[in-house]
């Protein structure tokens, strides 16, 4: 049986991870935010005191490291040698080390498996950087999923304070930033738009707006196909 993929890449904040989550519930597909994939690597090096910017020491974890998601009631979680470690993927500083090890060809080749094994077995949703250039470049349908720098570090700094982390605007907004640009201009598989996406702009939407533009780029795609 051949299974409907979506690929959804975009920067920092563009509203990815829950407007995708949000899209991929209303088509009956499975979602996966393979971010998460990165962030738990991640995790692993800033436990074990690796320095992030020595590539080696990055690439040398790796043998002892196993990632693995899987759904638990629908929602995705992710573990780490065998430790679910959803929760602590999401502190502020495990996205600089995910951005950090994202960057490791070693990494990301170790991580590609898991995610082609997803798109192979279910109708996914599948969001990140590289989705429809690398990881999935025959999905069925491409999207590139943007915002206004300023306007996606407002919603992410309105995510922080509501979980109550402490920080400010122009913190989230240079971080935000700073992954951007390390996310776009590493040699491997950087964040870049594939030729055949569809380019969609939340910068003027709502979260309910922003699902629609994403379930109606796929229906109309799926219309065709
Ligand atoms: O989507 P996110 O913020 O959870 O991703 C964390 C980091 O992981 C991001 O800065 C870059 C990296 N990443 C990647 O390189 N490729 C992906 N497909 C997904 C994430």
């Amino acid at each position: 049986m051949k299974f409907i993929s979506v690929a959804i890449d975009g920067p920092v904040g563009a509203g990815k991870s829950t407007a995708a989550r949000e899209c991929a519930r209303r088509l009956g597909f499975v979602y996966c935010d393979t971010g998460a994939l990165y962030r738990a690597v991640g995790v692993f090096c800033v436990r074990e005191g690796v320095d992030l910017s020595e590539p080696k020491q990055v690439a040398g974890c790796l043998d002892r490291i196993k990632v693995e998601i899987s759904l638990v009631d629908g929602i995705q979680h992710v573990f780490l040698n065998g430790e679910d470690v959803s929760e602590e993927i999401r502190l502020p500083q495990m996205s600089m080390a995910a951005s950090a090890v994202s960057a490791v060809p070693e990494v990301r080749k170790a991580l590609l498996g898991i995610q082609r094994d997803i798109a192979e077995k279910n109708n996914v949703v599948m969001d990140g950087r590289d989705i429809g250039t690398v990881v999935l470049p025959n999905a069925d349908v491409k999207i590139f999923l943007t915002a206004k720098p300023e306007i996606r570090a407002k919603r992410r700094y309105d995510e922080l304070a509501k979980k109550g982390v402490e920080t400010t605007f122009d913190e989230v907004l240079n971080d935000l930033n700073e992954r951007d640009y390390n996310d776009s201009h590493r040699a491997e598989a950087p964040l870049k738009m594939a030729e055949d996406a569809a380019l969609a702009d939340t910068s003027e939407l709502d979260f309910e707006q922003s699902v629609e533009l994403i379930c109606g780029i796929v229906r109309e795609r799926r219309d065709v196909l």
